[in-house]
Order: structure tokens, then sequence, then C-alpha cells
């Protein structure tokens, strides 16, 4: 949530702000700001919404080789140009960038309005310019580690002195913040994503580390002073500038993406022949595998719902009792974490908030925890120490789509590791590390041909209310189809477990309603159809998933949006692909900003 970035060294700083806040405005963009140090004084620029509104205002700025910026999704205040980072203290010769939440803002804004401070903005940010300069004696770093002592909550702070144009104070406490080590330039930022244009050599800032950041690089102390002898890392991922390679909108381009997305997730890791498969990430014997007793998959947003899938599959062909959990509660319900259950956490960013919270929890509680995660070296992946990586391909568009489905790929072979070692034969083993082969083909296959979305979005782009059903493995689909157009088109619409419709969301259903039925053939179907019946005898229309060739169900839609065949548990990998491409059309029926839908992020770093 909210990028930052900071820039010391020979080079005019203000288009290498620019040019990283542009590679970070997925965090944010809300608005967006620049400060400058220049004889003295601050140069500070911001404006509401996108950074490209910022460039467009900004004219020409100081030509000096210091600076931060900031690109803000928000939470303390308004939308407004006073509310967007970076905040100065009273005498405007301090400016602040800030990433997470002051939980002791009120007390703080209180005793500093005691003092006499004039707040200008709502945000809770506006607290530490004051606050430092308070504490400010003549010594930038002694004034920035005094006067966040006081605070607590979550931050990533840069701070930029007019007075100290040598140097930059950054902060981490729960937010990430990486130091890029140039030759004779020195980067700060909350995302690797935009240091990869200066250097690949970096230092990960700790929580209640402080980095003294000058041209030869960062001097990382402990809150208390100790020098801390960090770890020099090289970012091996990839992190191009993403390009839309031809597509009007990422969003299309990741969802066609997923013949490849999905096919790496799988590549060198199953052994058709052996009817098995294999992770390097996750250090885990066969051994240790027959040893695991529960699996618990922790996410949020679509990561949940890709849990939910590869729990159902841990219980359908391992037999082994998994759950998923939707990550910001567990944190908070004081949970039990038994020593053989395996906890995994889904993230696509690996930096959100809740699931690092419940990654600590577990930690703490002396649980095993591991990261199925599609952001190399990200927070979550680097604090569980092992796991899968998703190699999905950096993901742009906020909502996302191949991280859900590489995800799902992704545990799916963990999935065969587990089952294999228990109640698996070799050919058991075989069809099913064959049939996880097959599906980067259906997914072409479905893509090439993907059926009448024109005709769903038709149905759906006027509703008032569009309900999601399916059963069993199609459930999370329904919920993860209902979130995609919440997302993305602001349909109020909600996926339900089809059986449980009756209890309670067919009262919603009027002459004309559209339903969207996710129903592959697979051991539930003639349920799922007298569902489809009860549906239709209330006069709603029915939009159906279903299997190519599957009459009887293609024979009760008012639009059918036939997939390829597959096996039950694999068949979200394809039924999710309709859903995804009518959350799209629709969103750019209804004319919204399908890559950046409104009041989100791509990456969530507070609670
Ligand atoms: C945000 C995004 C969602 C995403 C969720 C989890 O809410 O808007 O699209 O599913 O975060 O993100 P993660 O990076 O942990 O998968």
């Amino acid at each position: 949530m909210c990028g930052i970035i900071a820039y010391i060294g020979p080079h005019p700083a203000l288009p290498r702000i620019i040019e990283g806040l542009k590679r970070m405005e997925y965090r944010g963009y809300d608005s967006a700001g620049v400060a400058l140090a220049s004889e003295g004084r601050l140069w500070v620029r911001k404006e509401v919404g996108r950074v490209s509104e910022l460039t467009r205002r900004l004219g020409g700025g100081p030509e000096v080789g210091i600076g931060l910026g900031h690109t803000r999704w928000a939470t303390h205040g308004g939308l407004t140009q006073v509310n967007a980072h970076p905040h100065v203290d009273a005498s405007q010769q301090i400016a602040v960038v800030h990433n997470g939440i002051i939980e002791n803002n009120n007390i703080l804004r209180s005793q500093l309005e005691a003092d006499g401070v004039a707040f200008r903005s709502e945000t809770d940010t506006e607290i530490l310019p004051h606050l430092i300069r308070k504490h400010y004696r003549g010594d930038p770093v002694q004034a920035v580690r005094d006067a966040v002592q006081h605070v607590q909550g979550t931050y990533g702070i840069a701070v930029l002195f007019a007075e100290h144009p040598d140097v930059l104070v950054a902060v981490r406490n729960g937010s990430p913040l990486v130091v890029g080590l140039g030759r004779g330039e020195t980067v700060l930022a909350s995302d690797p994503q935009a240091v990869v244009a200066h250097t690949r050599q970096v230092v990960y800032l700790q929580d209640r580390e402080l980095a003294v950041i000058t041209t030869d690089g960062a001097d990382v102390q402990t809150l208390a002073g100790q020098v801390v002898d960090s770890e020099v890392e090289v970012l091996d991922g990839d992190y191009q500038l993403a390009s839309k390679e031809g597509f009007p909108h990422f969003m299309l381009k990741e969802i066609h993406e997923q013949p490849r997305s999905v096919r790496r997730a799988l590549r060198g890791r199953l052994q058709v022949d052996d009817g098995n498969a294999k992770l390097g990430g996750l250090n885990m014997t066969p051994r240790d595998l027959l040893s695991v007793q529960r699996v618990i998959n922790l996410g949020c947003g679509t990561s949940y719902h890709a849990g939910m899938v590869a729990a159902m599959a841990v219980e359908s062909l391992a037999r082994v009792p998994a759950r998923a959990e939707i990550a910001s509660e567990f944190r908070y319900r004081h949970p039990i974490i038994q020593r053989e259950a395996v906890f995994f956490a889904f993230s696509q960013s690996g930096e959100t908030a809740d699931t690092l919270g419940a990654v600590s929890e577990i930690q703490i509680k002396g649980g095993e925890v591991m990261g199925v995660v599609n952001v190399v070296g990200s927070t979550i992946a680097r604090t569980c120490g092992q796991g899968v990586y998703v190699h999905s391909g950096p993901e742009i568009a906020v909502a996302s789509t191949k991280a859900f489905t590489s995800q799902i790929a992704a545990q799916l072979v963990f999935t065969l590791m587990l089952a294999r070692c228990r109640n698996l034969s070799l050919e058991q083993g075989q069809a099913v590390a064959a049939a996880l082969d097959g599906i980067p083909g259906k997914i072409s296959q479905y893509l090439q041909e993907p059926g009448p979305i024109d005709a769903a979005v038709e149905l759906i782009a006027s509703a008032r209310y569009v309900l999601f059903l399916g059963r069993g493995f199609s459930y999370p689909v329904a919920l993860e189809g209902a979130l995609k157009l919440k997302e993305i088109a602001y349909i109020p619409c909600e996926g339900y477990p089809a059986g449980e419709m009756k209890h309670g969301p067919i009262a919603m259903l009027d002459d004309g309603a559209p339903v969207v039925f996710i129903a592959p053939r697979d051991s539930q179907t003639e349920k799922a159809i007298s569902n489809m019946m009860e549906v239709k005898a209330r006069g709603a229309r029915l939009i159906c998933v279903h299997t190519q060739g599957d009459d009887e169900v293609a024979g009760l839609a008012d639009v059918s949006l036939p997939v390829p065949r597959s096996t039950d548990f694999a068949s979200p990998l394809l039924t999710a692909l309709p859903l995804q491409l009518i959350a799209y059309h629709t969103g750019l029926a209804l004319q919204r900003d399908v890559d950046k839908p409104r009041n989100l992020a791509k990456s969530v770093t507070v609670e």
C-alpha cells in the first residue's frame, strides 16, 4: 500500500523519482507527490490522482540530486491535495513520506496541538514531520530516532531535511523498505521494482531498523543506535517494466497469458512417469509429507479463494484434513497451531499485511508456515524462508487473474506429492500428473473460443444484483467470479454454495435477474441441475459455465459458456476463465478503469 521512493546521487532526482513512482503506482493511486531539497528549502508538489496527473502539472523542478516521492492509497483522510504526501513540518524544512498506519495518531495529534502545532491535513502521517521537528536539535538522524520512539503502528518512512541535502533517513516497522546500492547513488523504495532501474544490489531493512542514506550507500542501525551488519542481496527476479504486449489492458493480457503462466507453475515439478511431483522450495521429504496431519491455507481476496480450492484438493486427493482461512481473521482469534499441521500463506504480492500478520503469529507459536507467493524476494516469501513460488510473472492489473490459476496449479502439485506418499498408487498418481500436465493446453483451447461472453455481459451490465453459484470445487470459483465482478464493474453481487441458495439469496431473485452457475460435469452435477431449476422457476436468467458437450446443462442455460473437460480438482483452472472475461468486459461496458479499479490497490500493506 502506498509507494515510497527516495533518491540521492549525482543525477537529477526528480525524473528518477517520477520513474520510480510510475513503477509503484499499483500500490495506490489516490494521489502522488514529490519533495526536493534545494538551496536550504524544500520544493514540494503533489496532486490528487495518478502519477500522470502529477507530471502533467509539475513544471520543471530544481536540478538537485536529492528528493523523495510517494503514491498514496488513502487510509486517514479523503482524496485531497492537502492529504497527499509528502507532508512537511510548520517551518517547511522537513518532508516525510509514509506507508502504513500510525495507531496512536489521536494521542500524538492532541499532544502536538497542545504544543501549538496547527495541522493542515487529516492524515496520520502529518504527525511525523511535526514530531521530528520537535526532536530536532541539528542532528537529523537523532531527531528521527527520537521521534519514532513515540510512534505506535506500522510504518515505512523516508525523511528529507532541507538543511541536510547530503542525507536521507528511513525507518521501517512493519511496512517494507529496500535500499538499492548503486555506484555513487543510493535509492530507497518500498518495492524492488522501483530500485532495479538503478541497481540490483539491495539491502532489505528489517523491522525497527533505521537507515542513514547517502551517495555512498546506507548505514543501517537499530532504533537504539547499534550498527547492523545487513546482508547485501542481489535481485534476480523479472523486474522488466511490464508491457501490455498489444492488449488494450493489462487485465486482458494477463487473462490470455494463463496457458503460459500455468505451464510455468507446473514446469519442472511434475514427474508424470513416477506419478509424482517435486517442489524444490519446500524441503520436504516423503517422510516429512507423511507426518503432515492437517493443511491450513491462509490468504486474502483472490488468494484466499485459491487457498480454498487447494484445501479441497488436499482433502479429496490426499485425504488429509484441510481448510482455508481468511488471514485477517486468523491472527486475532488466538489460533491453535499444531505441530503436525502445515500452513501455507497464499499471496500474489507477498506483501499483504494481514497475511504477513498471520505468518508471524504461526511462527511465534512454533508452527511451520510456507509461502505460496508470486513476487520473488517479497516479505512473505523471505519471512517464511521456504515455500512455493508460483512463477506467474509480474501481475500488473489490480484484479488478480493469472496469479489465481498459478497458485492453484502450484498447490495441486503439492497435493499430488502429499497424496502420492499416502493413498495414490502409481497409476492414480500418473493420472493426476497427466491431468495437470494437460491443463495449459485446455486453457489455451478455451481462450481461443471463449463462447458468447458478450451475451452474458448484456445480462449482467444492467443488473441490480448478480448471484454466482457453484457446488464443491466450483463454490470457491463462484466466490472468485463475484469478487472479480465487484472489483472491476462495481455491481452488487455475491458468490454462494448452490445448495445454500435456497436458505437466503433466493429471495433476491426476480424476473430477469442474472445467475451465473458454475457447473462442470462432476459428482455434483445432478444436484446442481436441481438448483438451476429452482433458479429458473423464479424467472432468473441462467448463465452456465459447463463442460463442453454437456447438453443437459447447456439446454437449461440462457447463455451457455462451455469449457474443456477436466477432472474435478483441476476444473477451477478452466471454469474461472469465463468469469474473468465476464468481469473484464462488463467493466469495459460500464466504462470502468479495469486495470486500476476505484479504491483498490494491488499490494495492501496495511491491516
Ligand atoms: C488486494 C487486491 C486483491 C488481492 C488481495 C490479496 O485486496 O485488491 O485483488 O486478491 O489484495 O493480495 P495478495 O497479494 O496477498 O494475493
